[in-house]
């Protein structure tokens, strides 16, 4: 193609801007024209997984369609009535921080807050997070400058649990880091961050003069023992954002929904500003989705929502022990742990146990040559996974493409067909065994 343009005029960010939760399924789409029939245990979307949508609250929403008014736009900020539900529950929380409805702000789905929540934080200032990291985060962190990540490792033999010390040391040396963001429950490990660690991680904010950003998109799947326990409600006088979301509990990944809880956010002047800032973002865009905005107190308010939320966390529960149990008992080289939230699985390899001289056999010549072109100069765990599907047509995420260096992959627990998954994780199991020749 020419250069028929004047400048080079797109952003150097672009190249940050990585996702192979779905980058992955272009391969798996390549392999299916070659006659590959593939199970997709990449996307987390439990509708498109096969969860089926309770019927009380298809017709809340189908009531709400009725009304003239769910057509409209509404506030920038969103629904007020809705805001004071919410600001209601969040001030309610044990030893949470209190807010008001003008804390609370509407945006579409928690990924379009992320992309505006670093794209105003100035171009040198940097924002820490885990290794390995949700892409939206690190994808949109990265954009903004052509710095490396500064990112702490969630350890896998430690239940996924950072090291406080490497957190403190790297916000100590770095000084332009202005905020710390974690996903609690976490994407892609399942792990829940324990409340030492929290404390642990307030504190250096605290010290430190920095804010935090949780992710809180998983809050309502948590099991296995795990506290539920919110930003708001470890806060303490240090400024932060929780970012919430209806993708996955109610679950609505379609409604594109989110609202951010911007706590304590009259604690600092910078902390206003950027606030004020976030709330003029949304304004530039007019406002967003109007109708699950409607649908959340009459949602999250009917009696049959606790009951579905508890119904939930006992399957996500059950399943994730079986992928752990299975992998304890039966797969060699690989590192797993029980999980305590969301509906993620990842299962790390030992160090040493991949390398590049490794395949899976598969018969077709055409499908094989495609495969060998694909892992050229790619991370090992890709490397794995693109046998695997070529030769057992699972998909799953490479550990990698989560911006870390640990070799892995990452499952979900999403299939409702408990034989489907039960022979799925069998495949997956047998794969690795034959692929690192156990
Ligand atoms: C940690 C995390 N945050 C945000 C999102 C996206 O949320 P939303 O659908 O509200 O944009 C996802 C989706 O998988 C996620 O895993």
């Amino acid at each position: 193609m020419k250069k028929s343009l004047r400048s080079e005029f797109v952003h150097d960010g672009i190249k940050n801007l990585h996702y192979e939760i779905r980058e992955i399924v272009d391969y798996g789409h390549a392999l299916q024209k070659l006659g590959v029939e593939i199970s997709w245990e990449n996307i987390g979307d439990p509708v498109a997984a096969g969860e089926e949508v309770e019927p009380w609250i298809k017709e809340i929403v189908m009531n709400l369609m009725k009304e003239d008014a769910t057509w409209a736009y509404c506030p920038s900020r969103g629904i007020l009535k809705t805001r004071e539900f919410l600001a209601d529950i969040v001030s309610n929380r044990p030893n949470s921080v209190k807010v008001g409805p003008n804390d609370i702000l509407f945006f579409n789905g928690i990924a379009d807050a992320v992309d505006k929540i670093y794209d105003l934080i100035k171009k040198d200032d940097r924002v820490m997070m885990p290794s390995p990291s949700y892409p939206t985060h690190t994808s949109n962190e990265g954009k903004r400058g052509d710095y490396s990540y500064l990112q702490f490792k969630l350890d896998p033999v430690n239940n996924w649990q950072p090291d406080l010390e490497e957190i403190e040391n790297m916000v100590k040396y770095n000084p332009q880091v202005v905020a710390i963001s974690i996903v609690n429950p976490d994407n892609p490990t399942g792990a829940v961050y324990t409340r030492k660690t929290l404390d642990g991680i307030v504190d250096i904010a605290r010290r430190y003069g920095i804010f935090i950003i949780c992710d809180e998109i998983y809050a309502h799947i948590c099991y296995n023992g795990a506290e539920t326990l919110h930003l708001s409600q470890i806060l303490g006088e240090v400024p932060g954002l929780a970012l919430r979301g209806i993708s996955k509990d109610v679950p609505w990944p379609g409604a594109r929904c989110g609202w951010v809880e911007m706590l304590n956010s009259n604690s600092s002047t910078q902390f206003r500003e950027y606030c004020d800032g976030l709330i003029k973002s949304k304004m530039m865009e007019v406002c967003s989705t109007t109708l699950p905005q409607l649908a959340i107190p009459e949602i999250y308010g009917d009696p049959r929502y606790m009951d579905l939320k508890e119904r939930r966390a006992k399957m996500f529960e059950r399943r994730s022990n079986q992928v752990y149990e299975y992998f304890k008992e039966n797969v060699p080289g690989t590192i797993v742990r029980p999980t305590q939230g969301a509906f993620y699985f990842s299962v790390a390899f030992e160090d040493g146990v991949l390398n590049d001289k490794q395949t899976l056999p598969i018969k077709d010549s055409n499908i094989r040559e495609f495969v060998e072109q694909s892992v050229r100069g790619v991370q090992l765990d890709k490397r794995f996974v693109h046998y695997m599907m070529a030769s057992e047509g699972v998909c799953v995420t490479p550990l990698t493409g989560f911006h870390t260096d640990i070799q892995g992959f990452r499952l979900t627990t999403l299939d409702p067909d408990d034989d489907r998954r039960t022979r799925v994780l069998e495949r997956i199991g047998n794969s690795i065994k034959r692929y690192i020749g156990a």
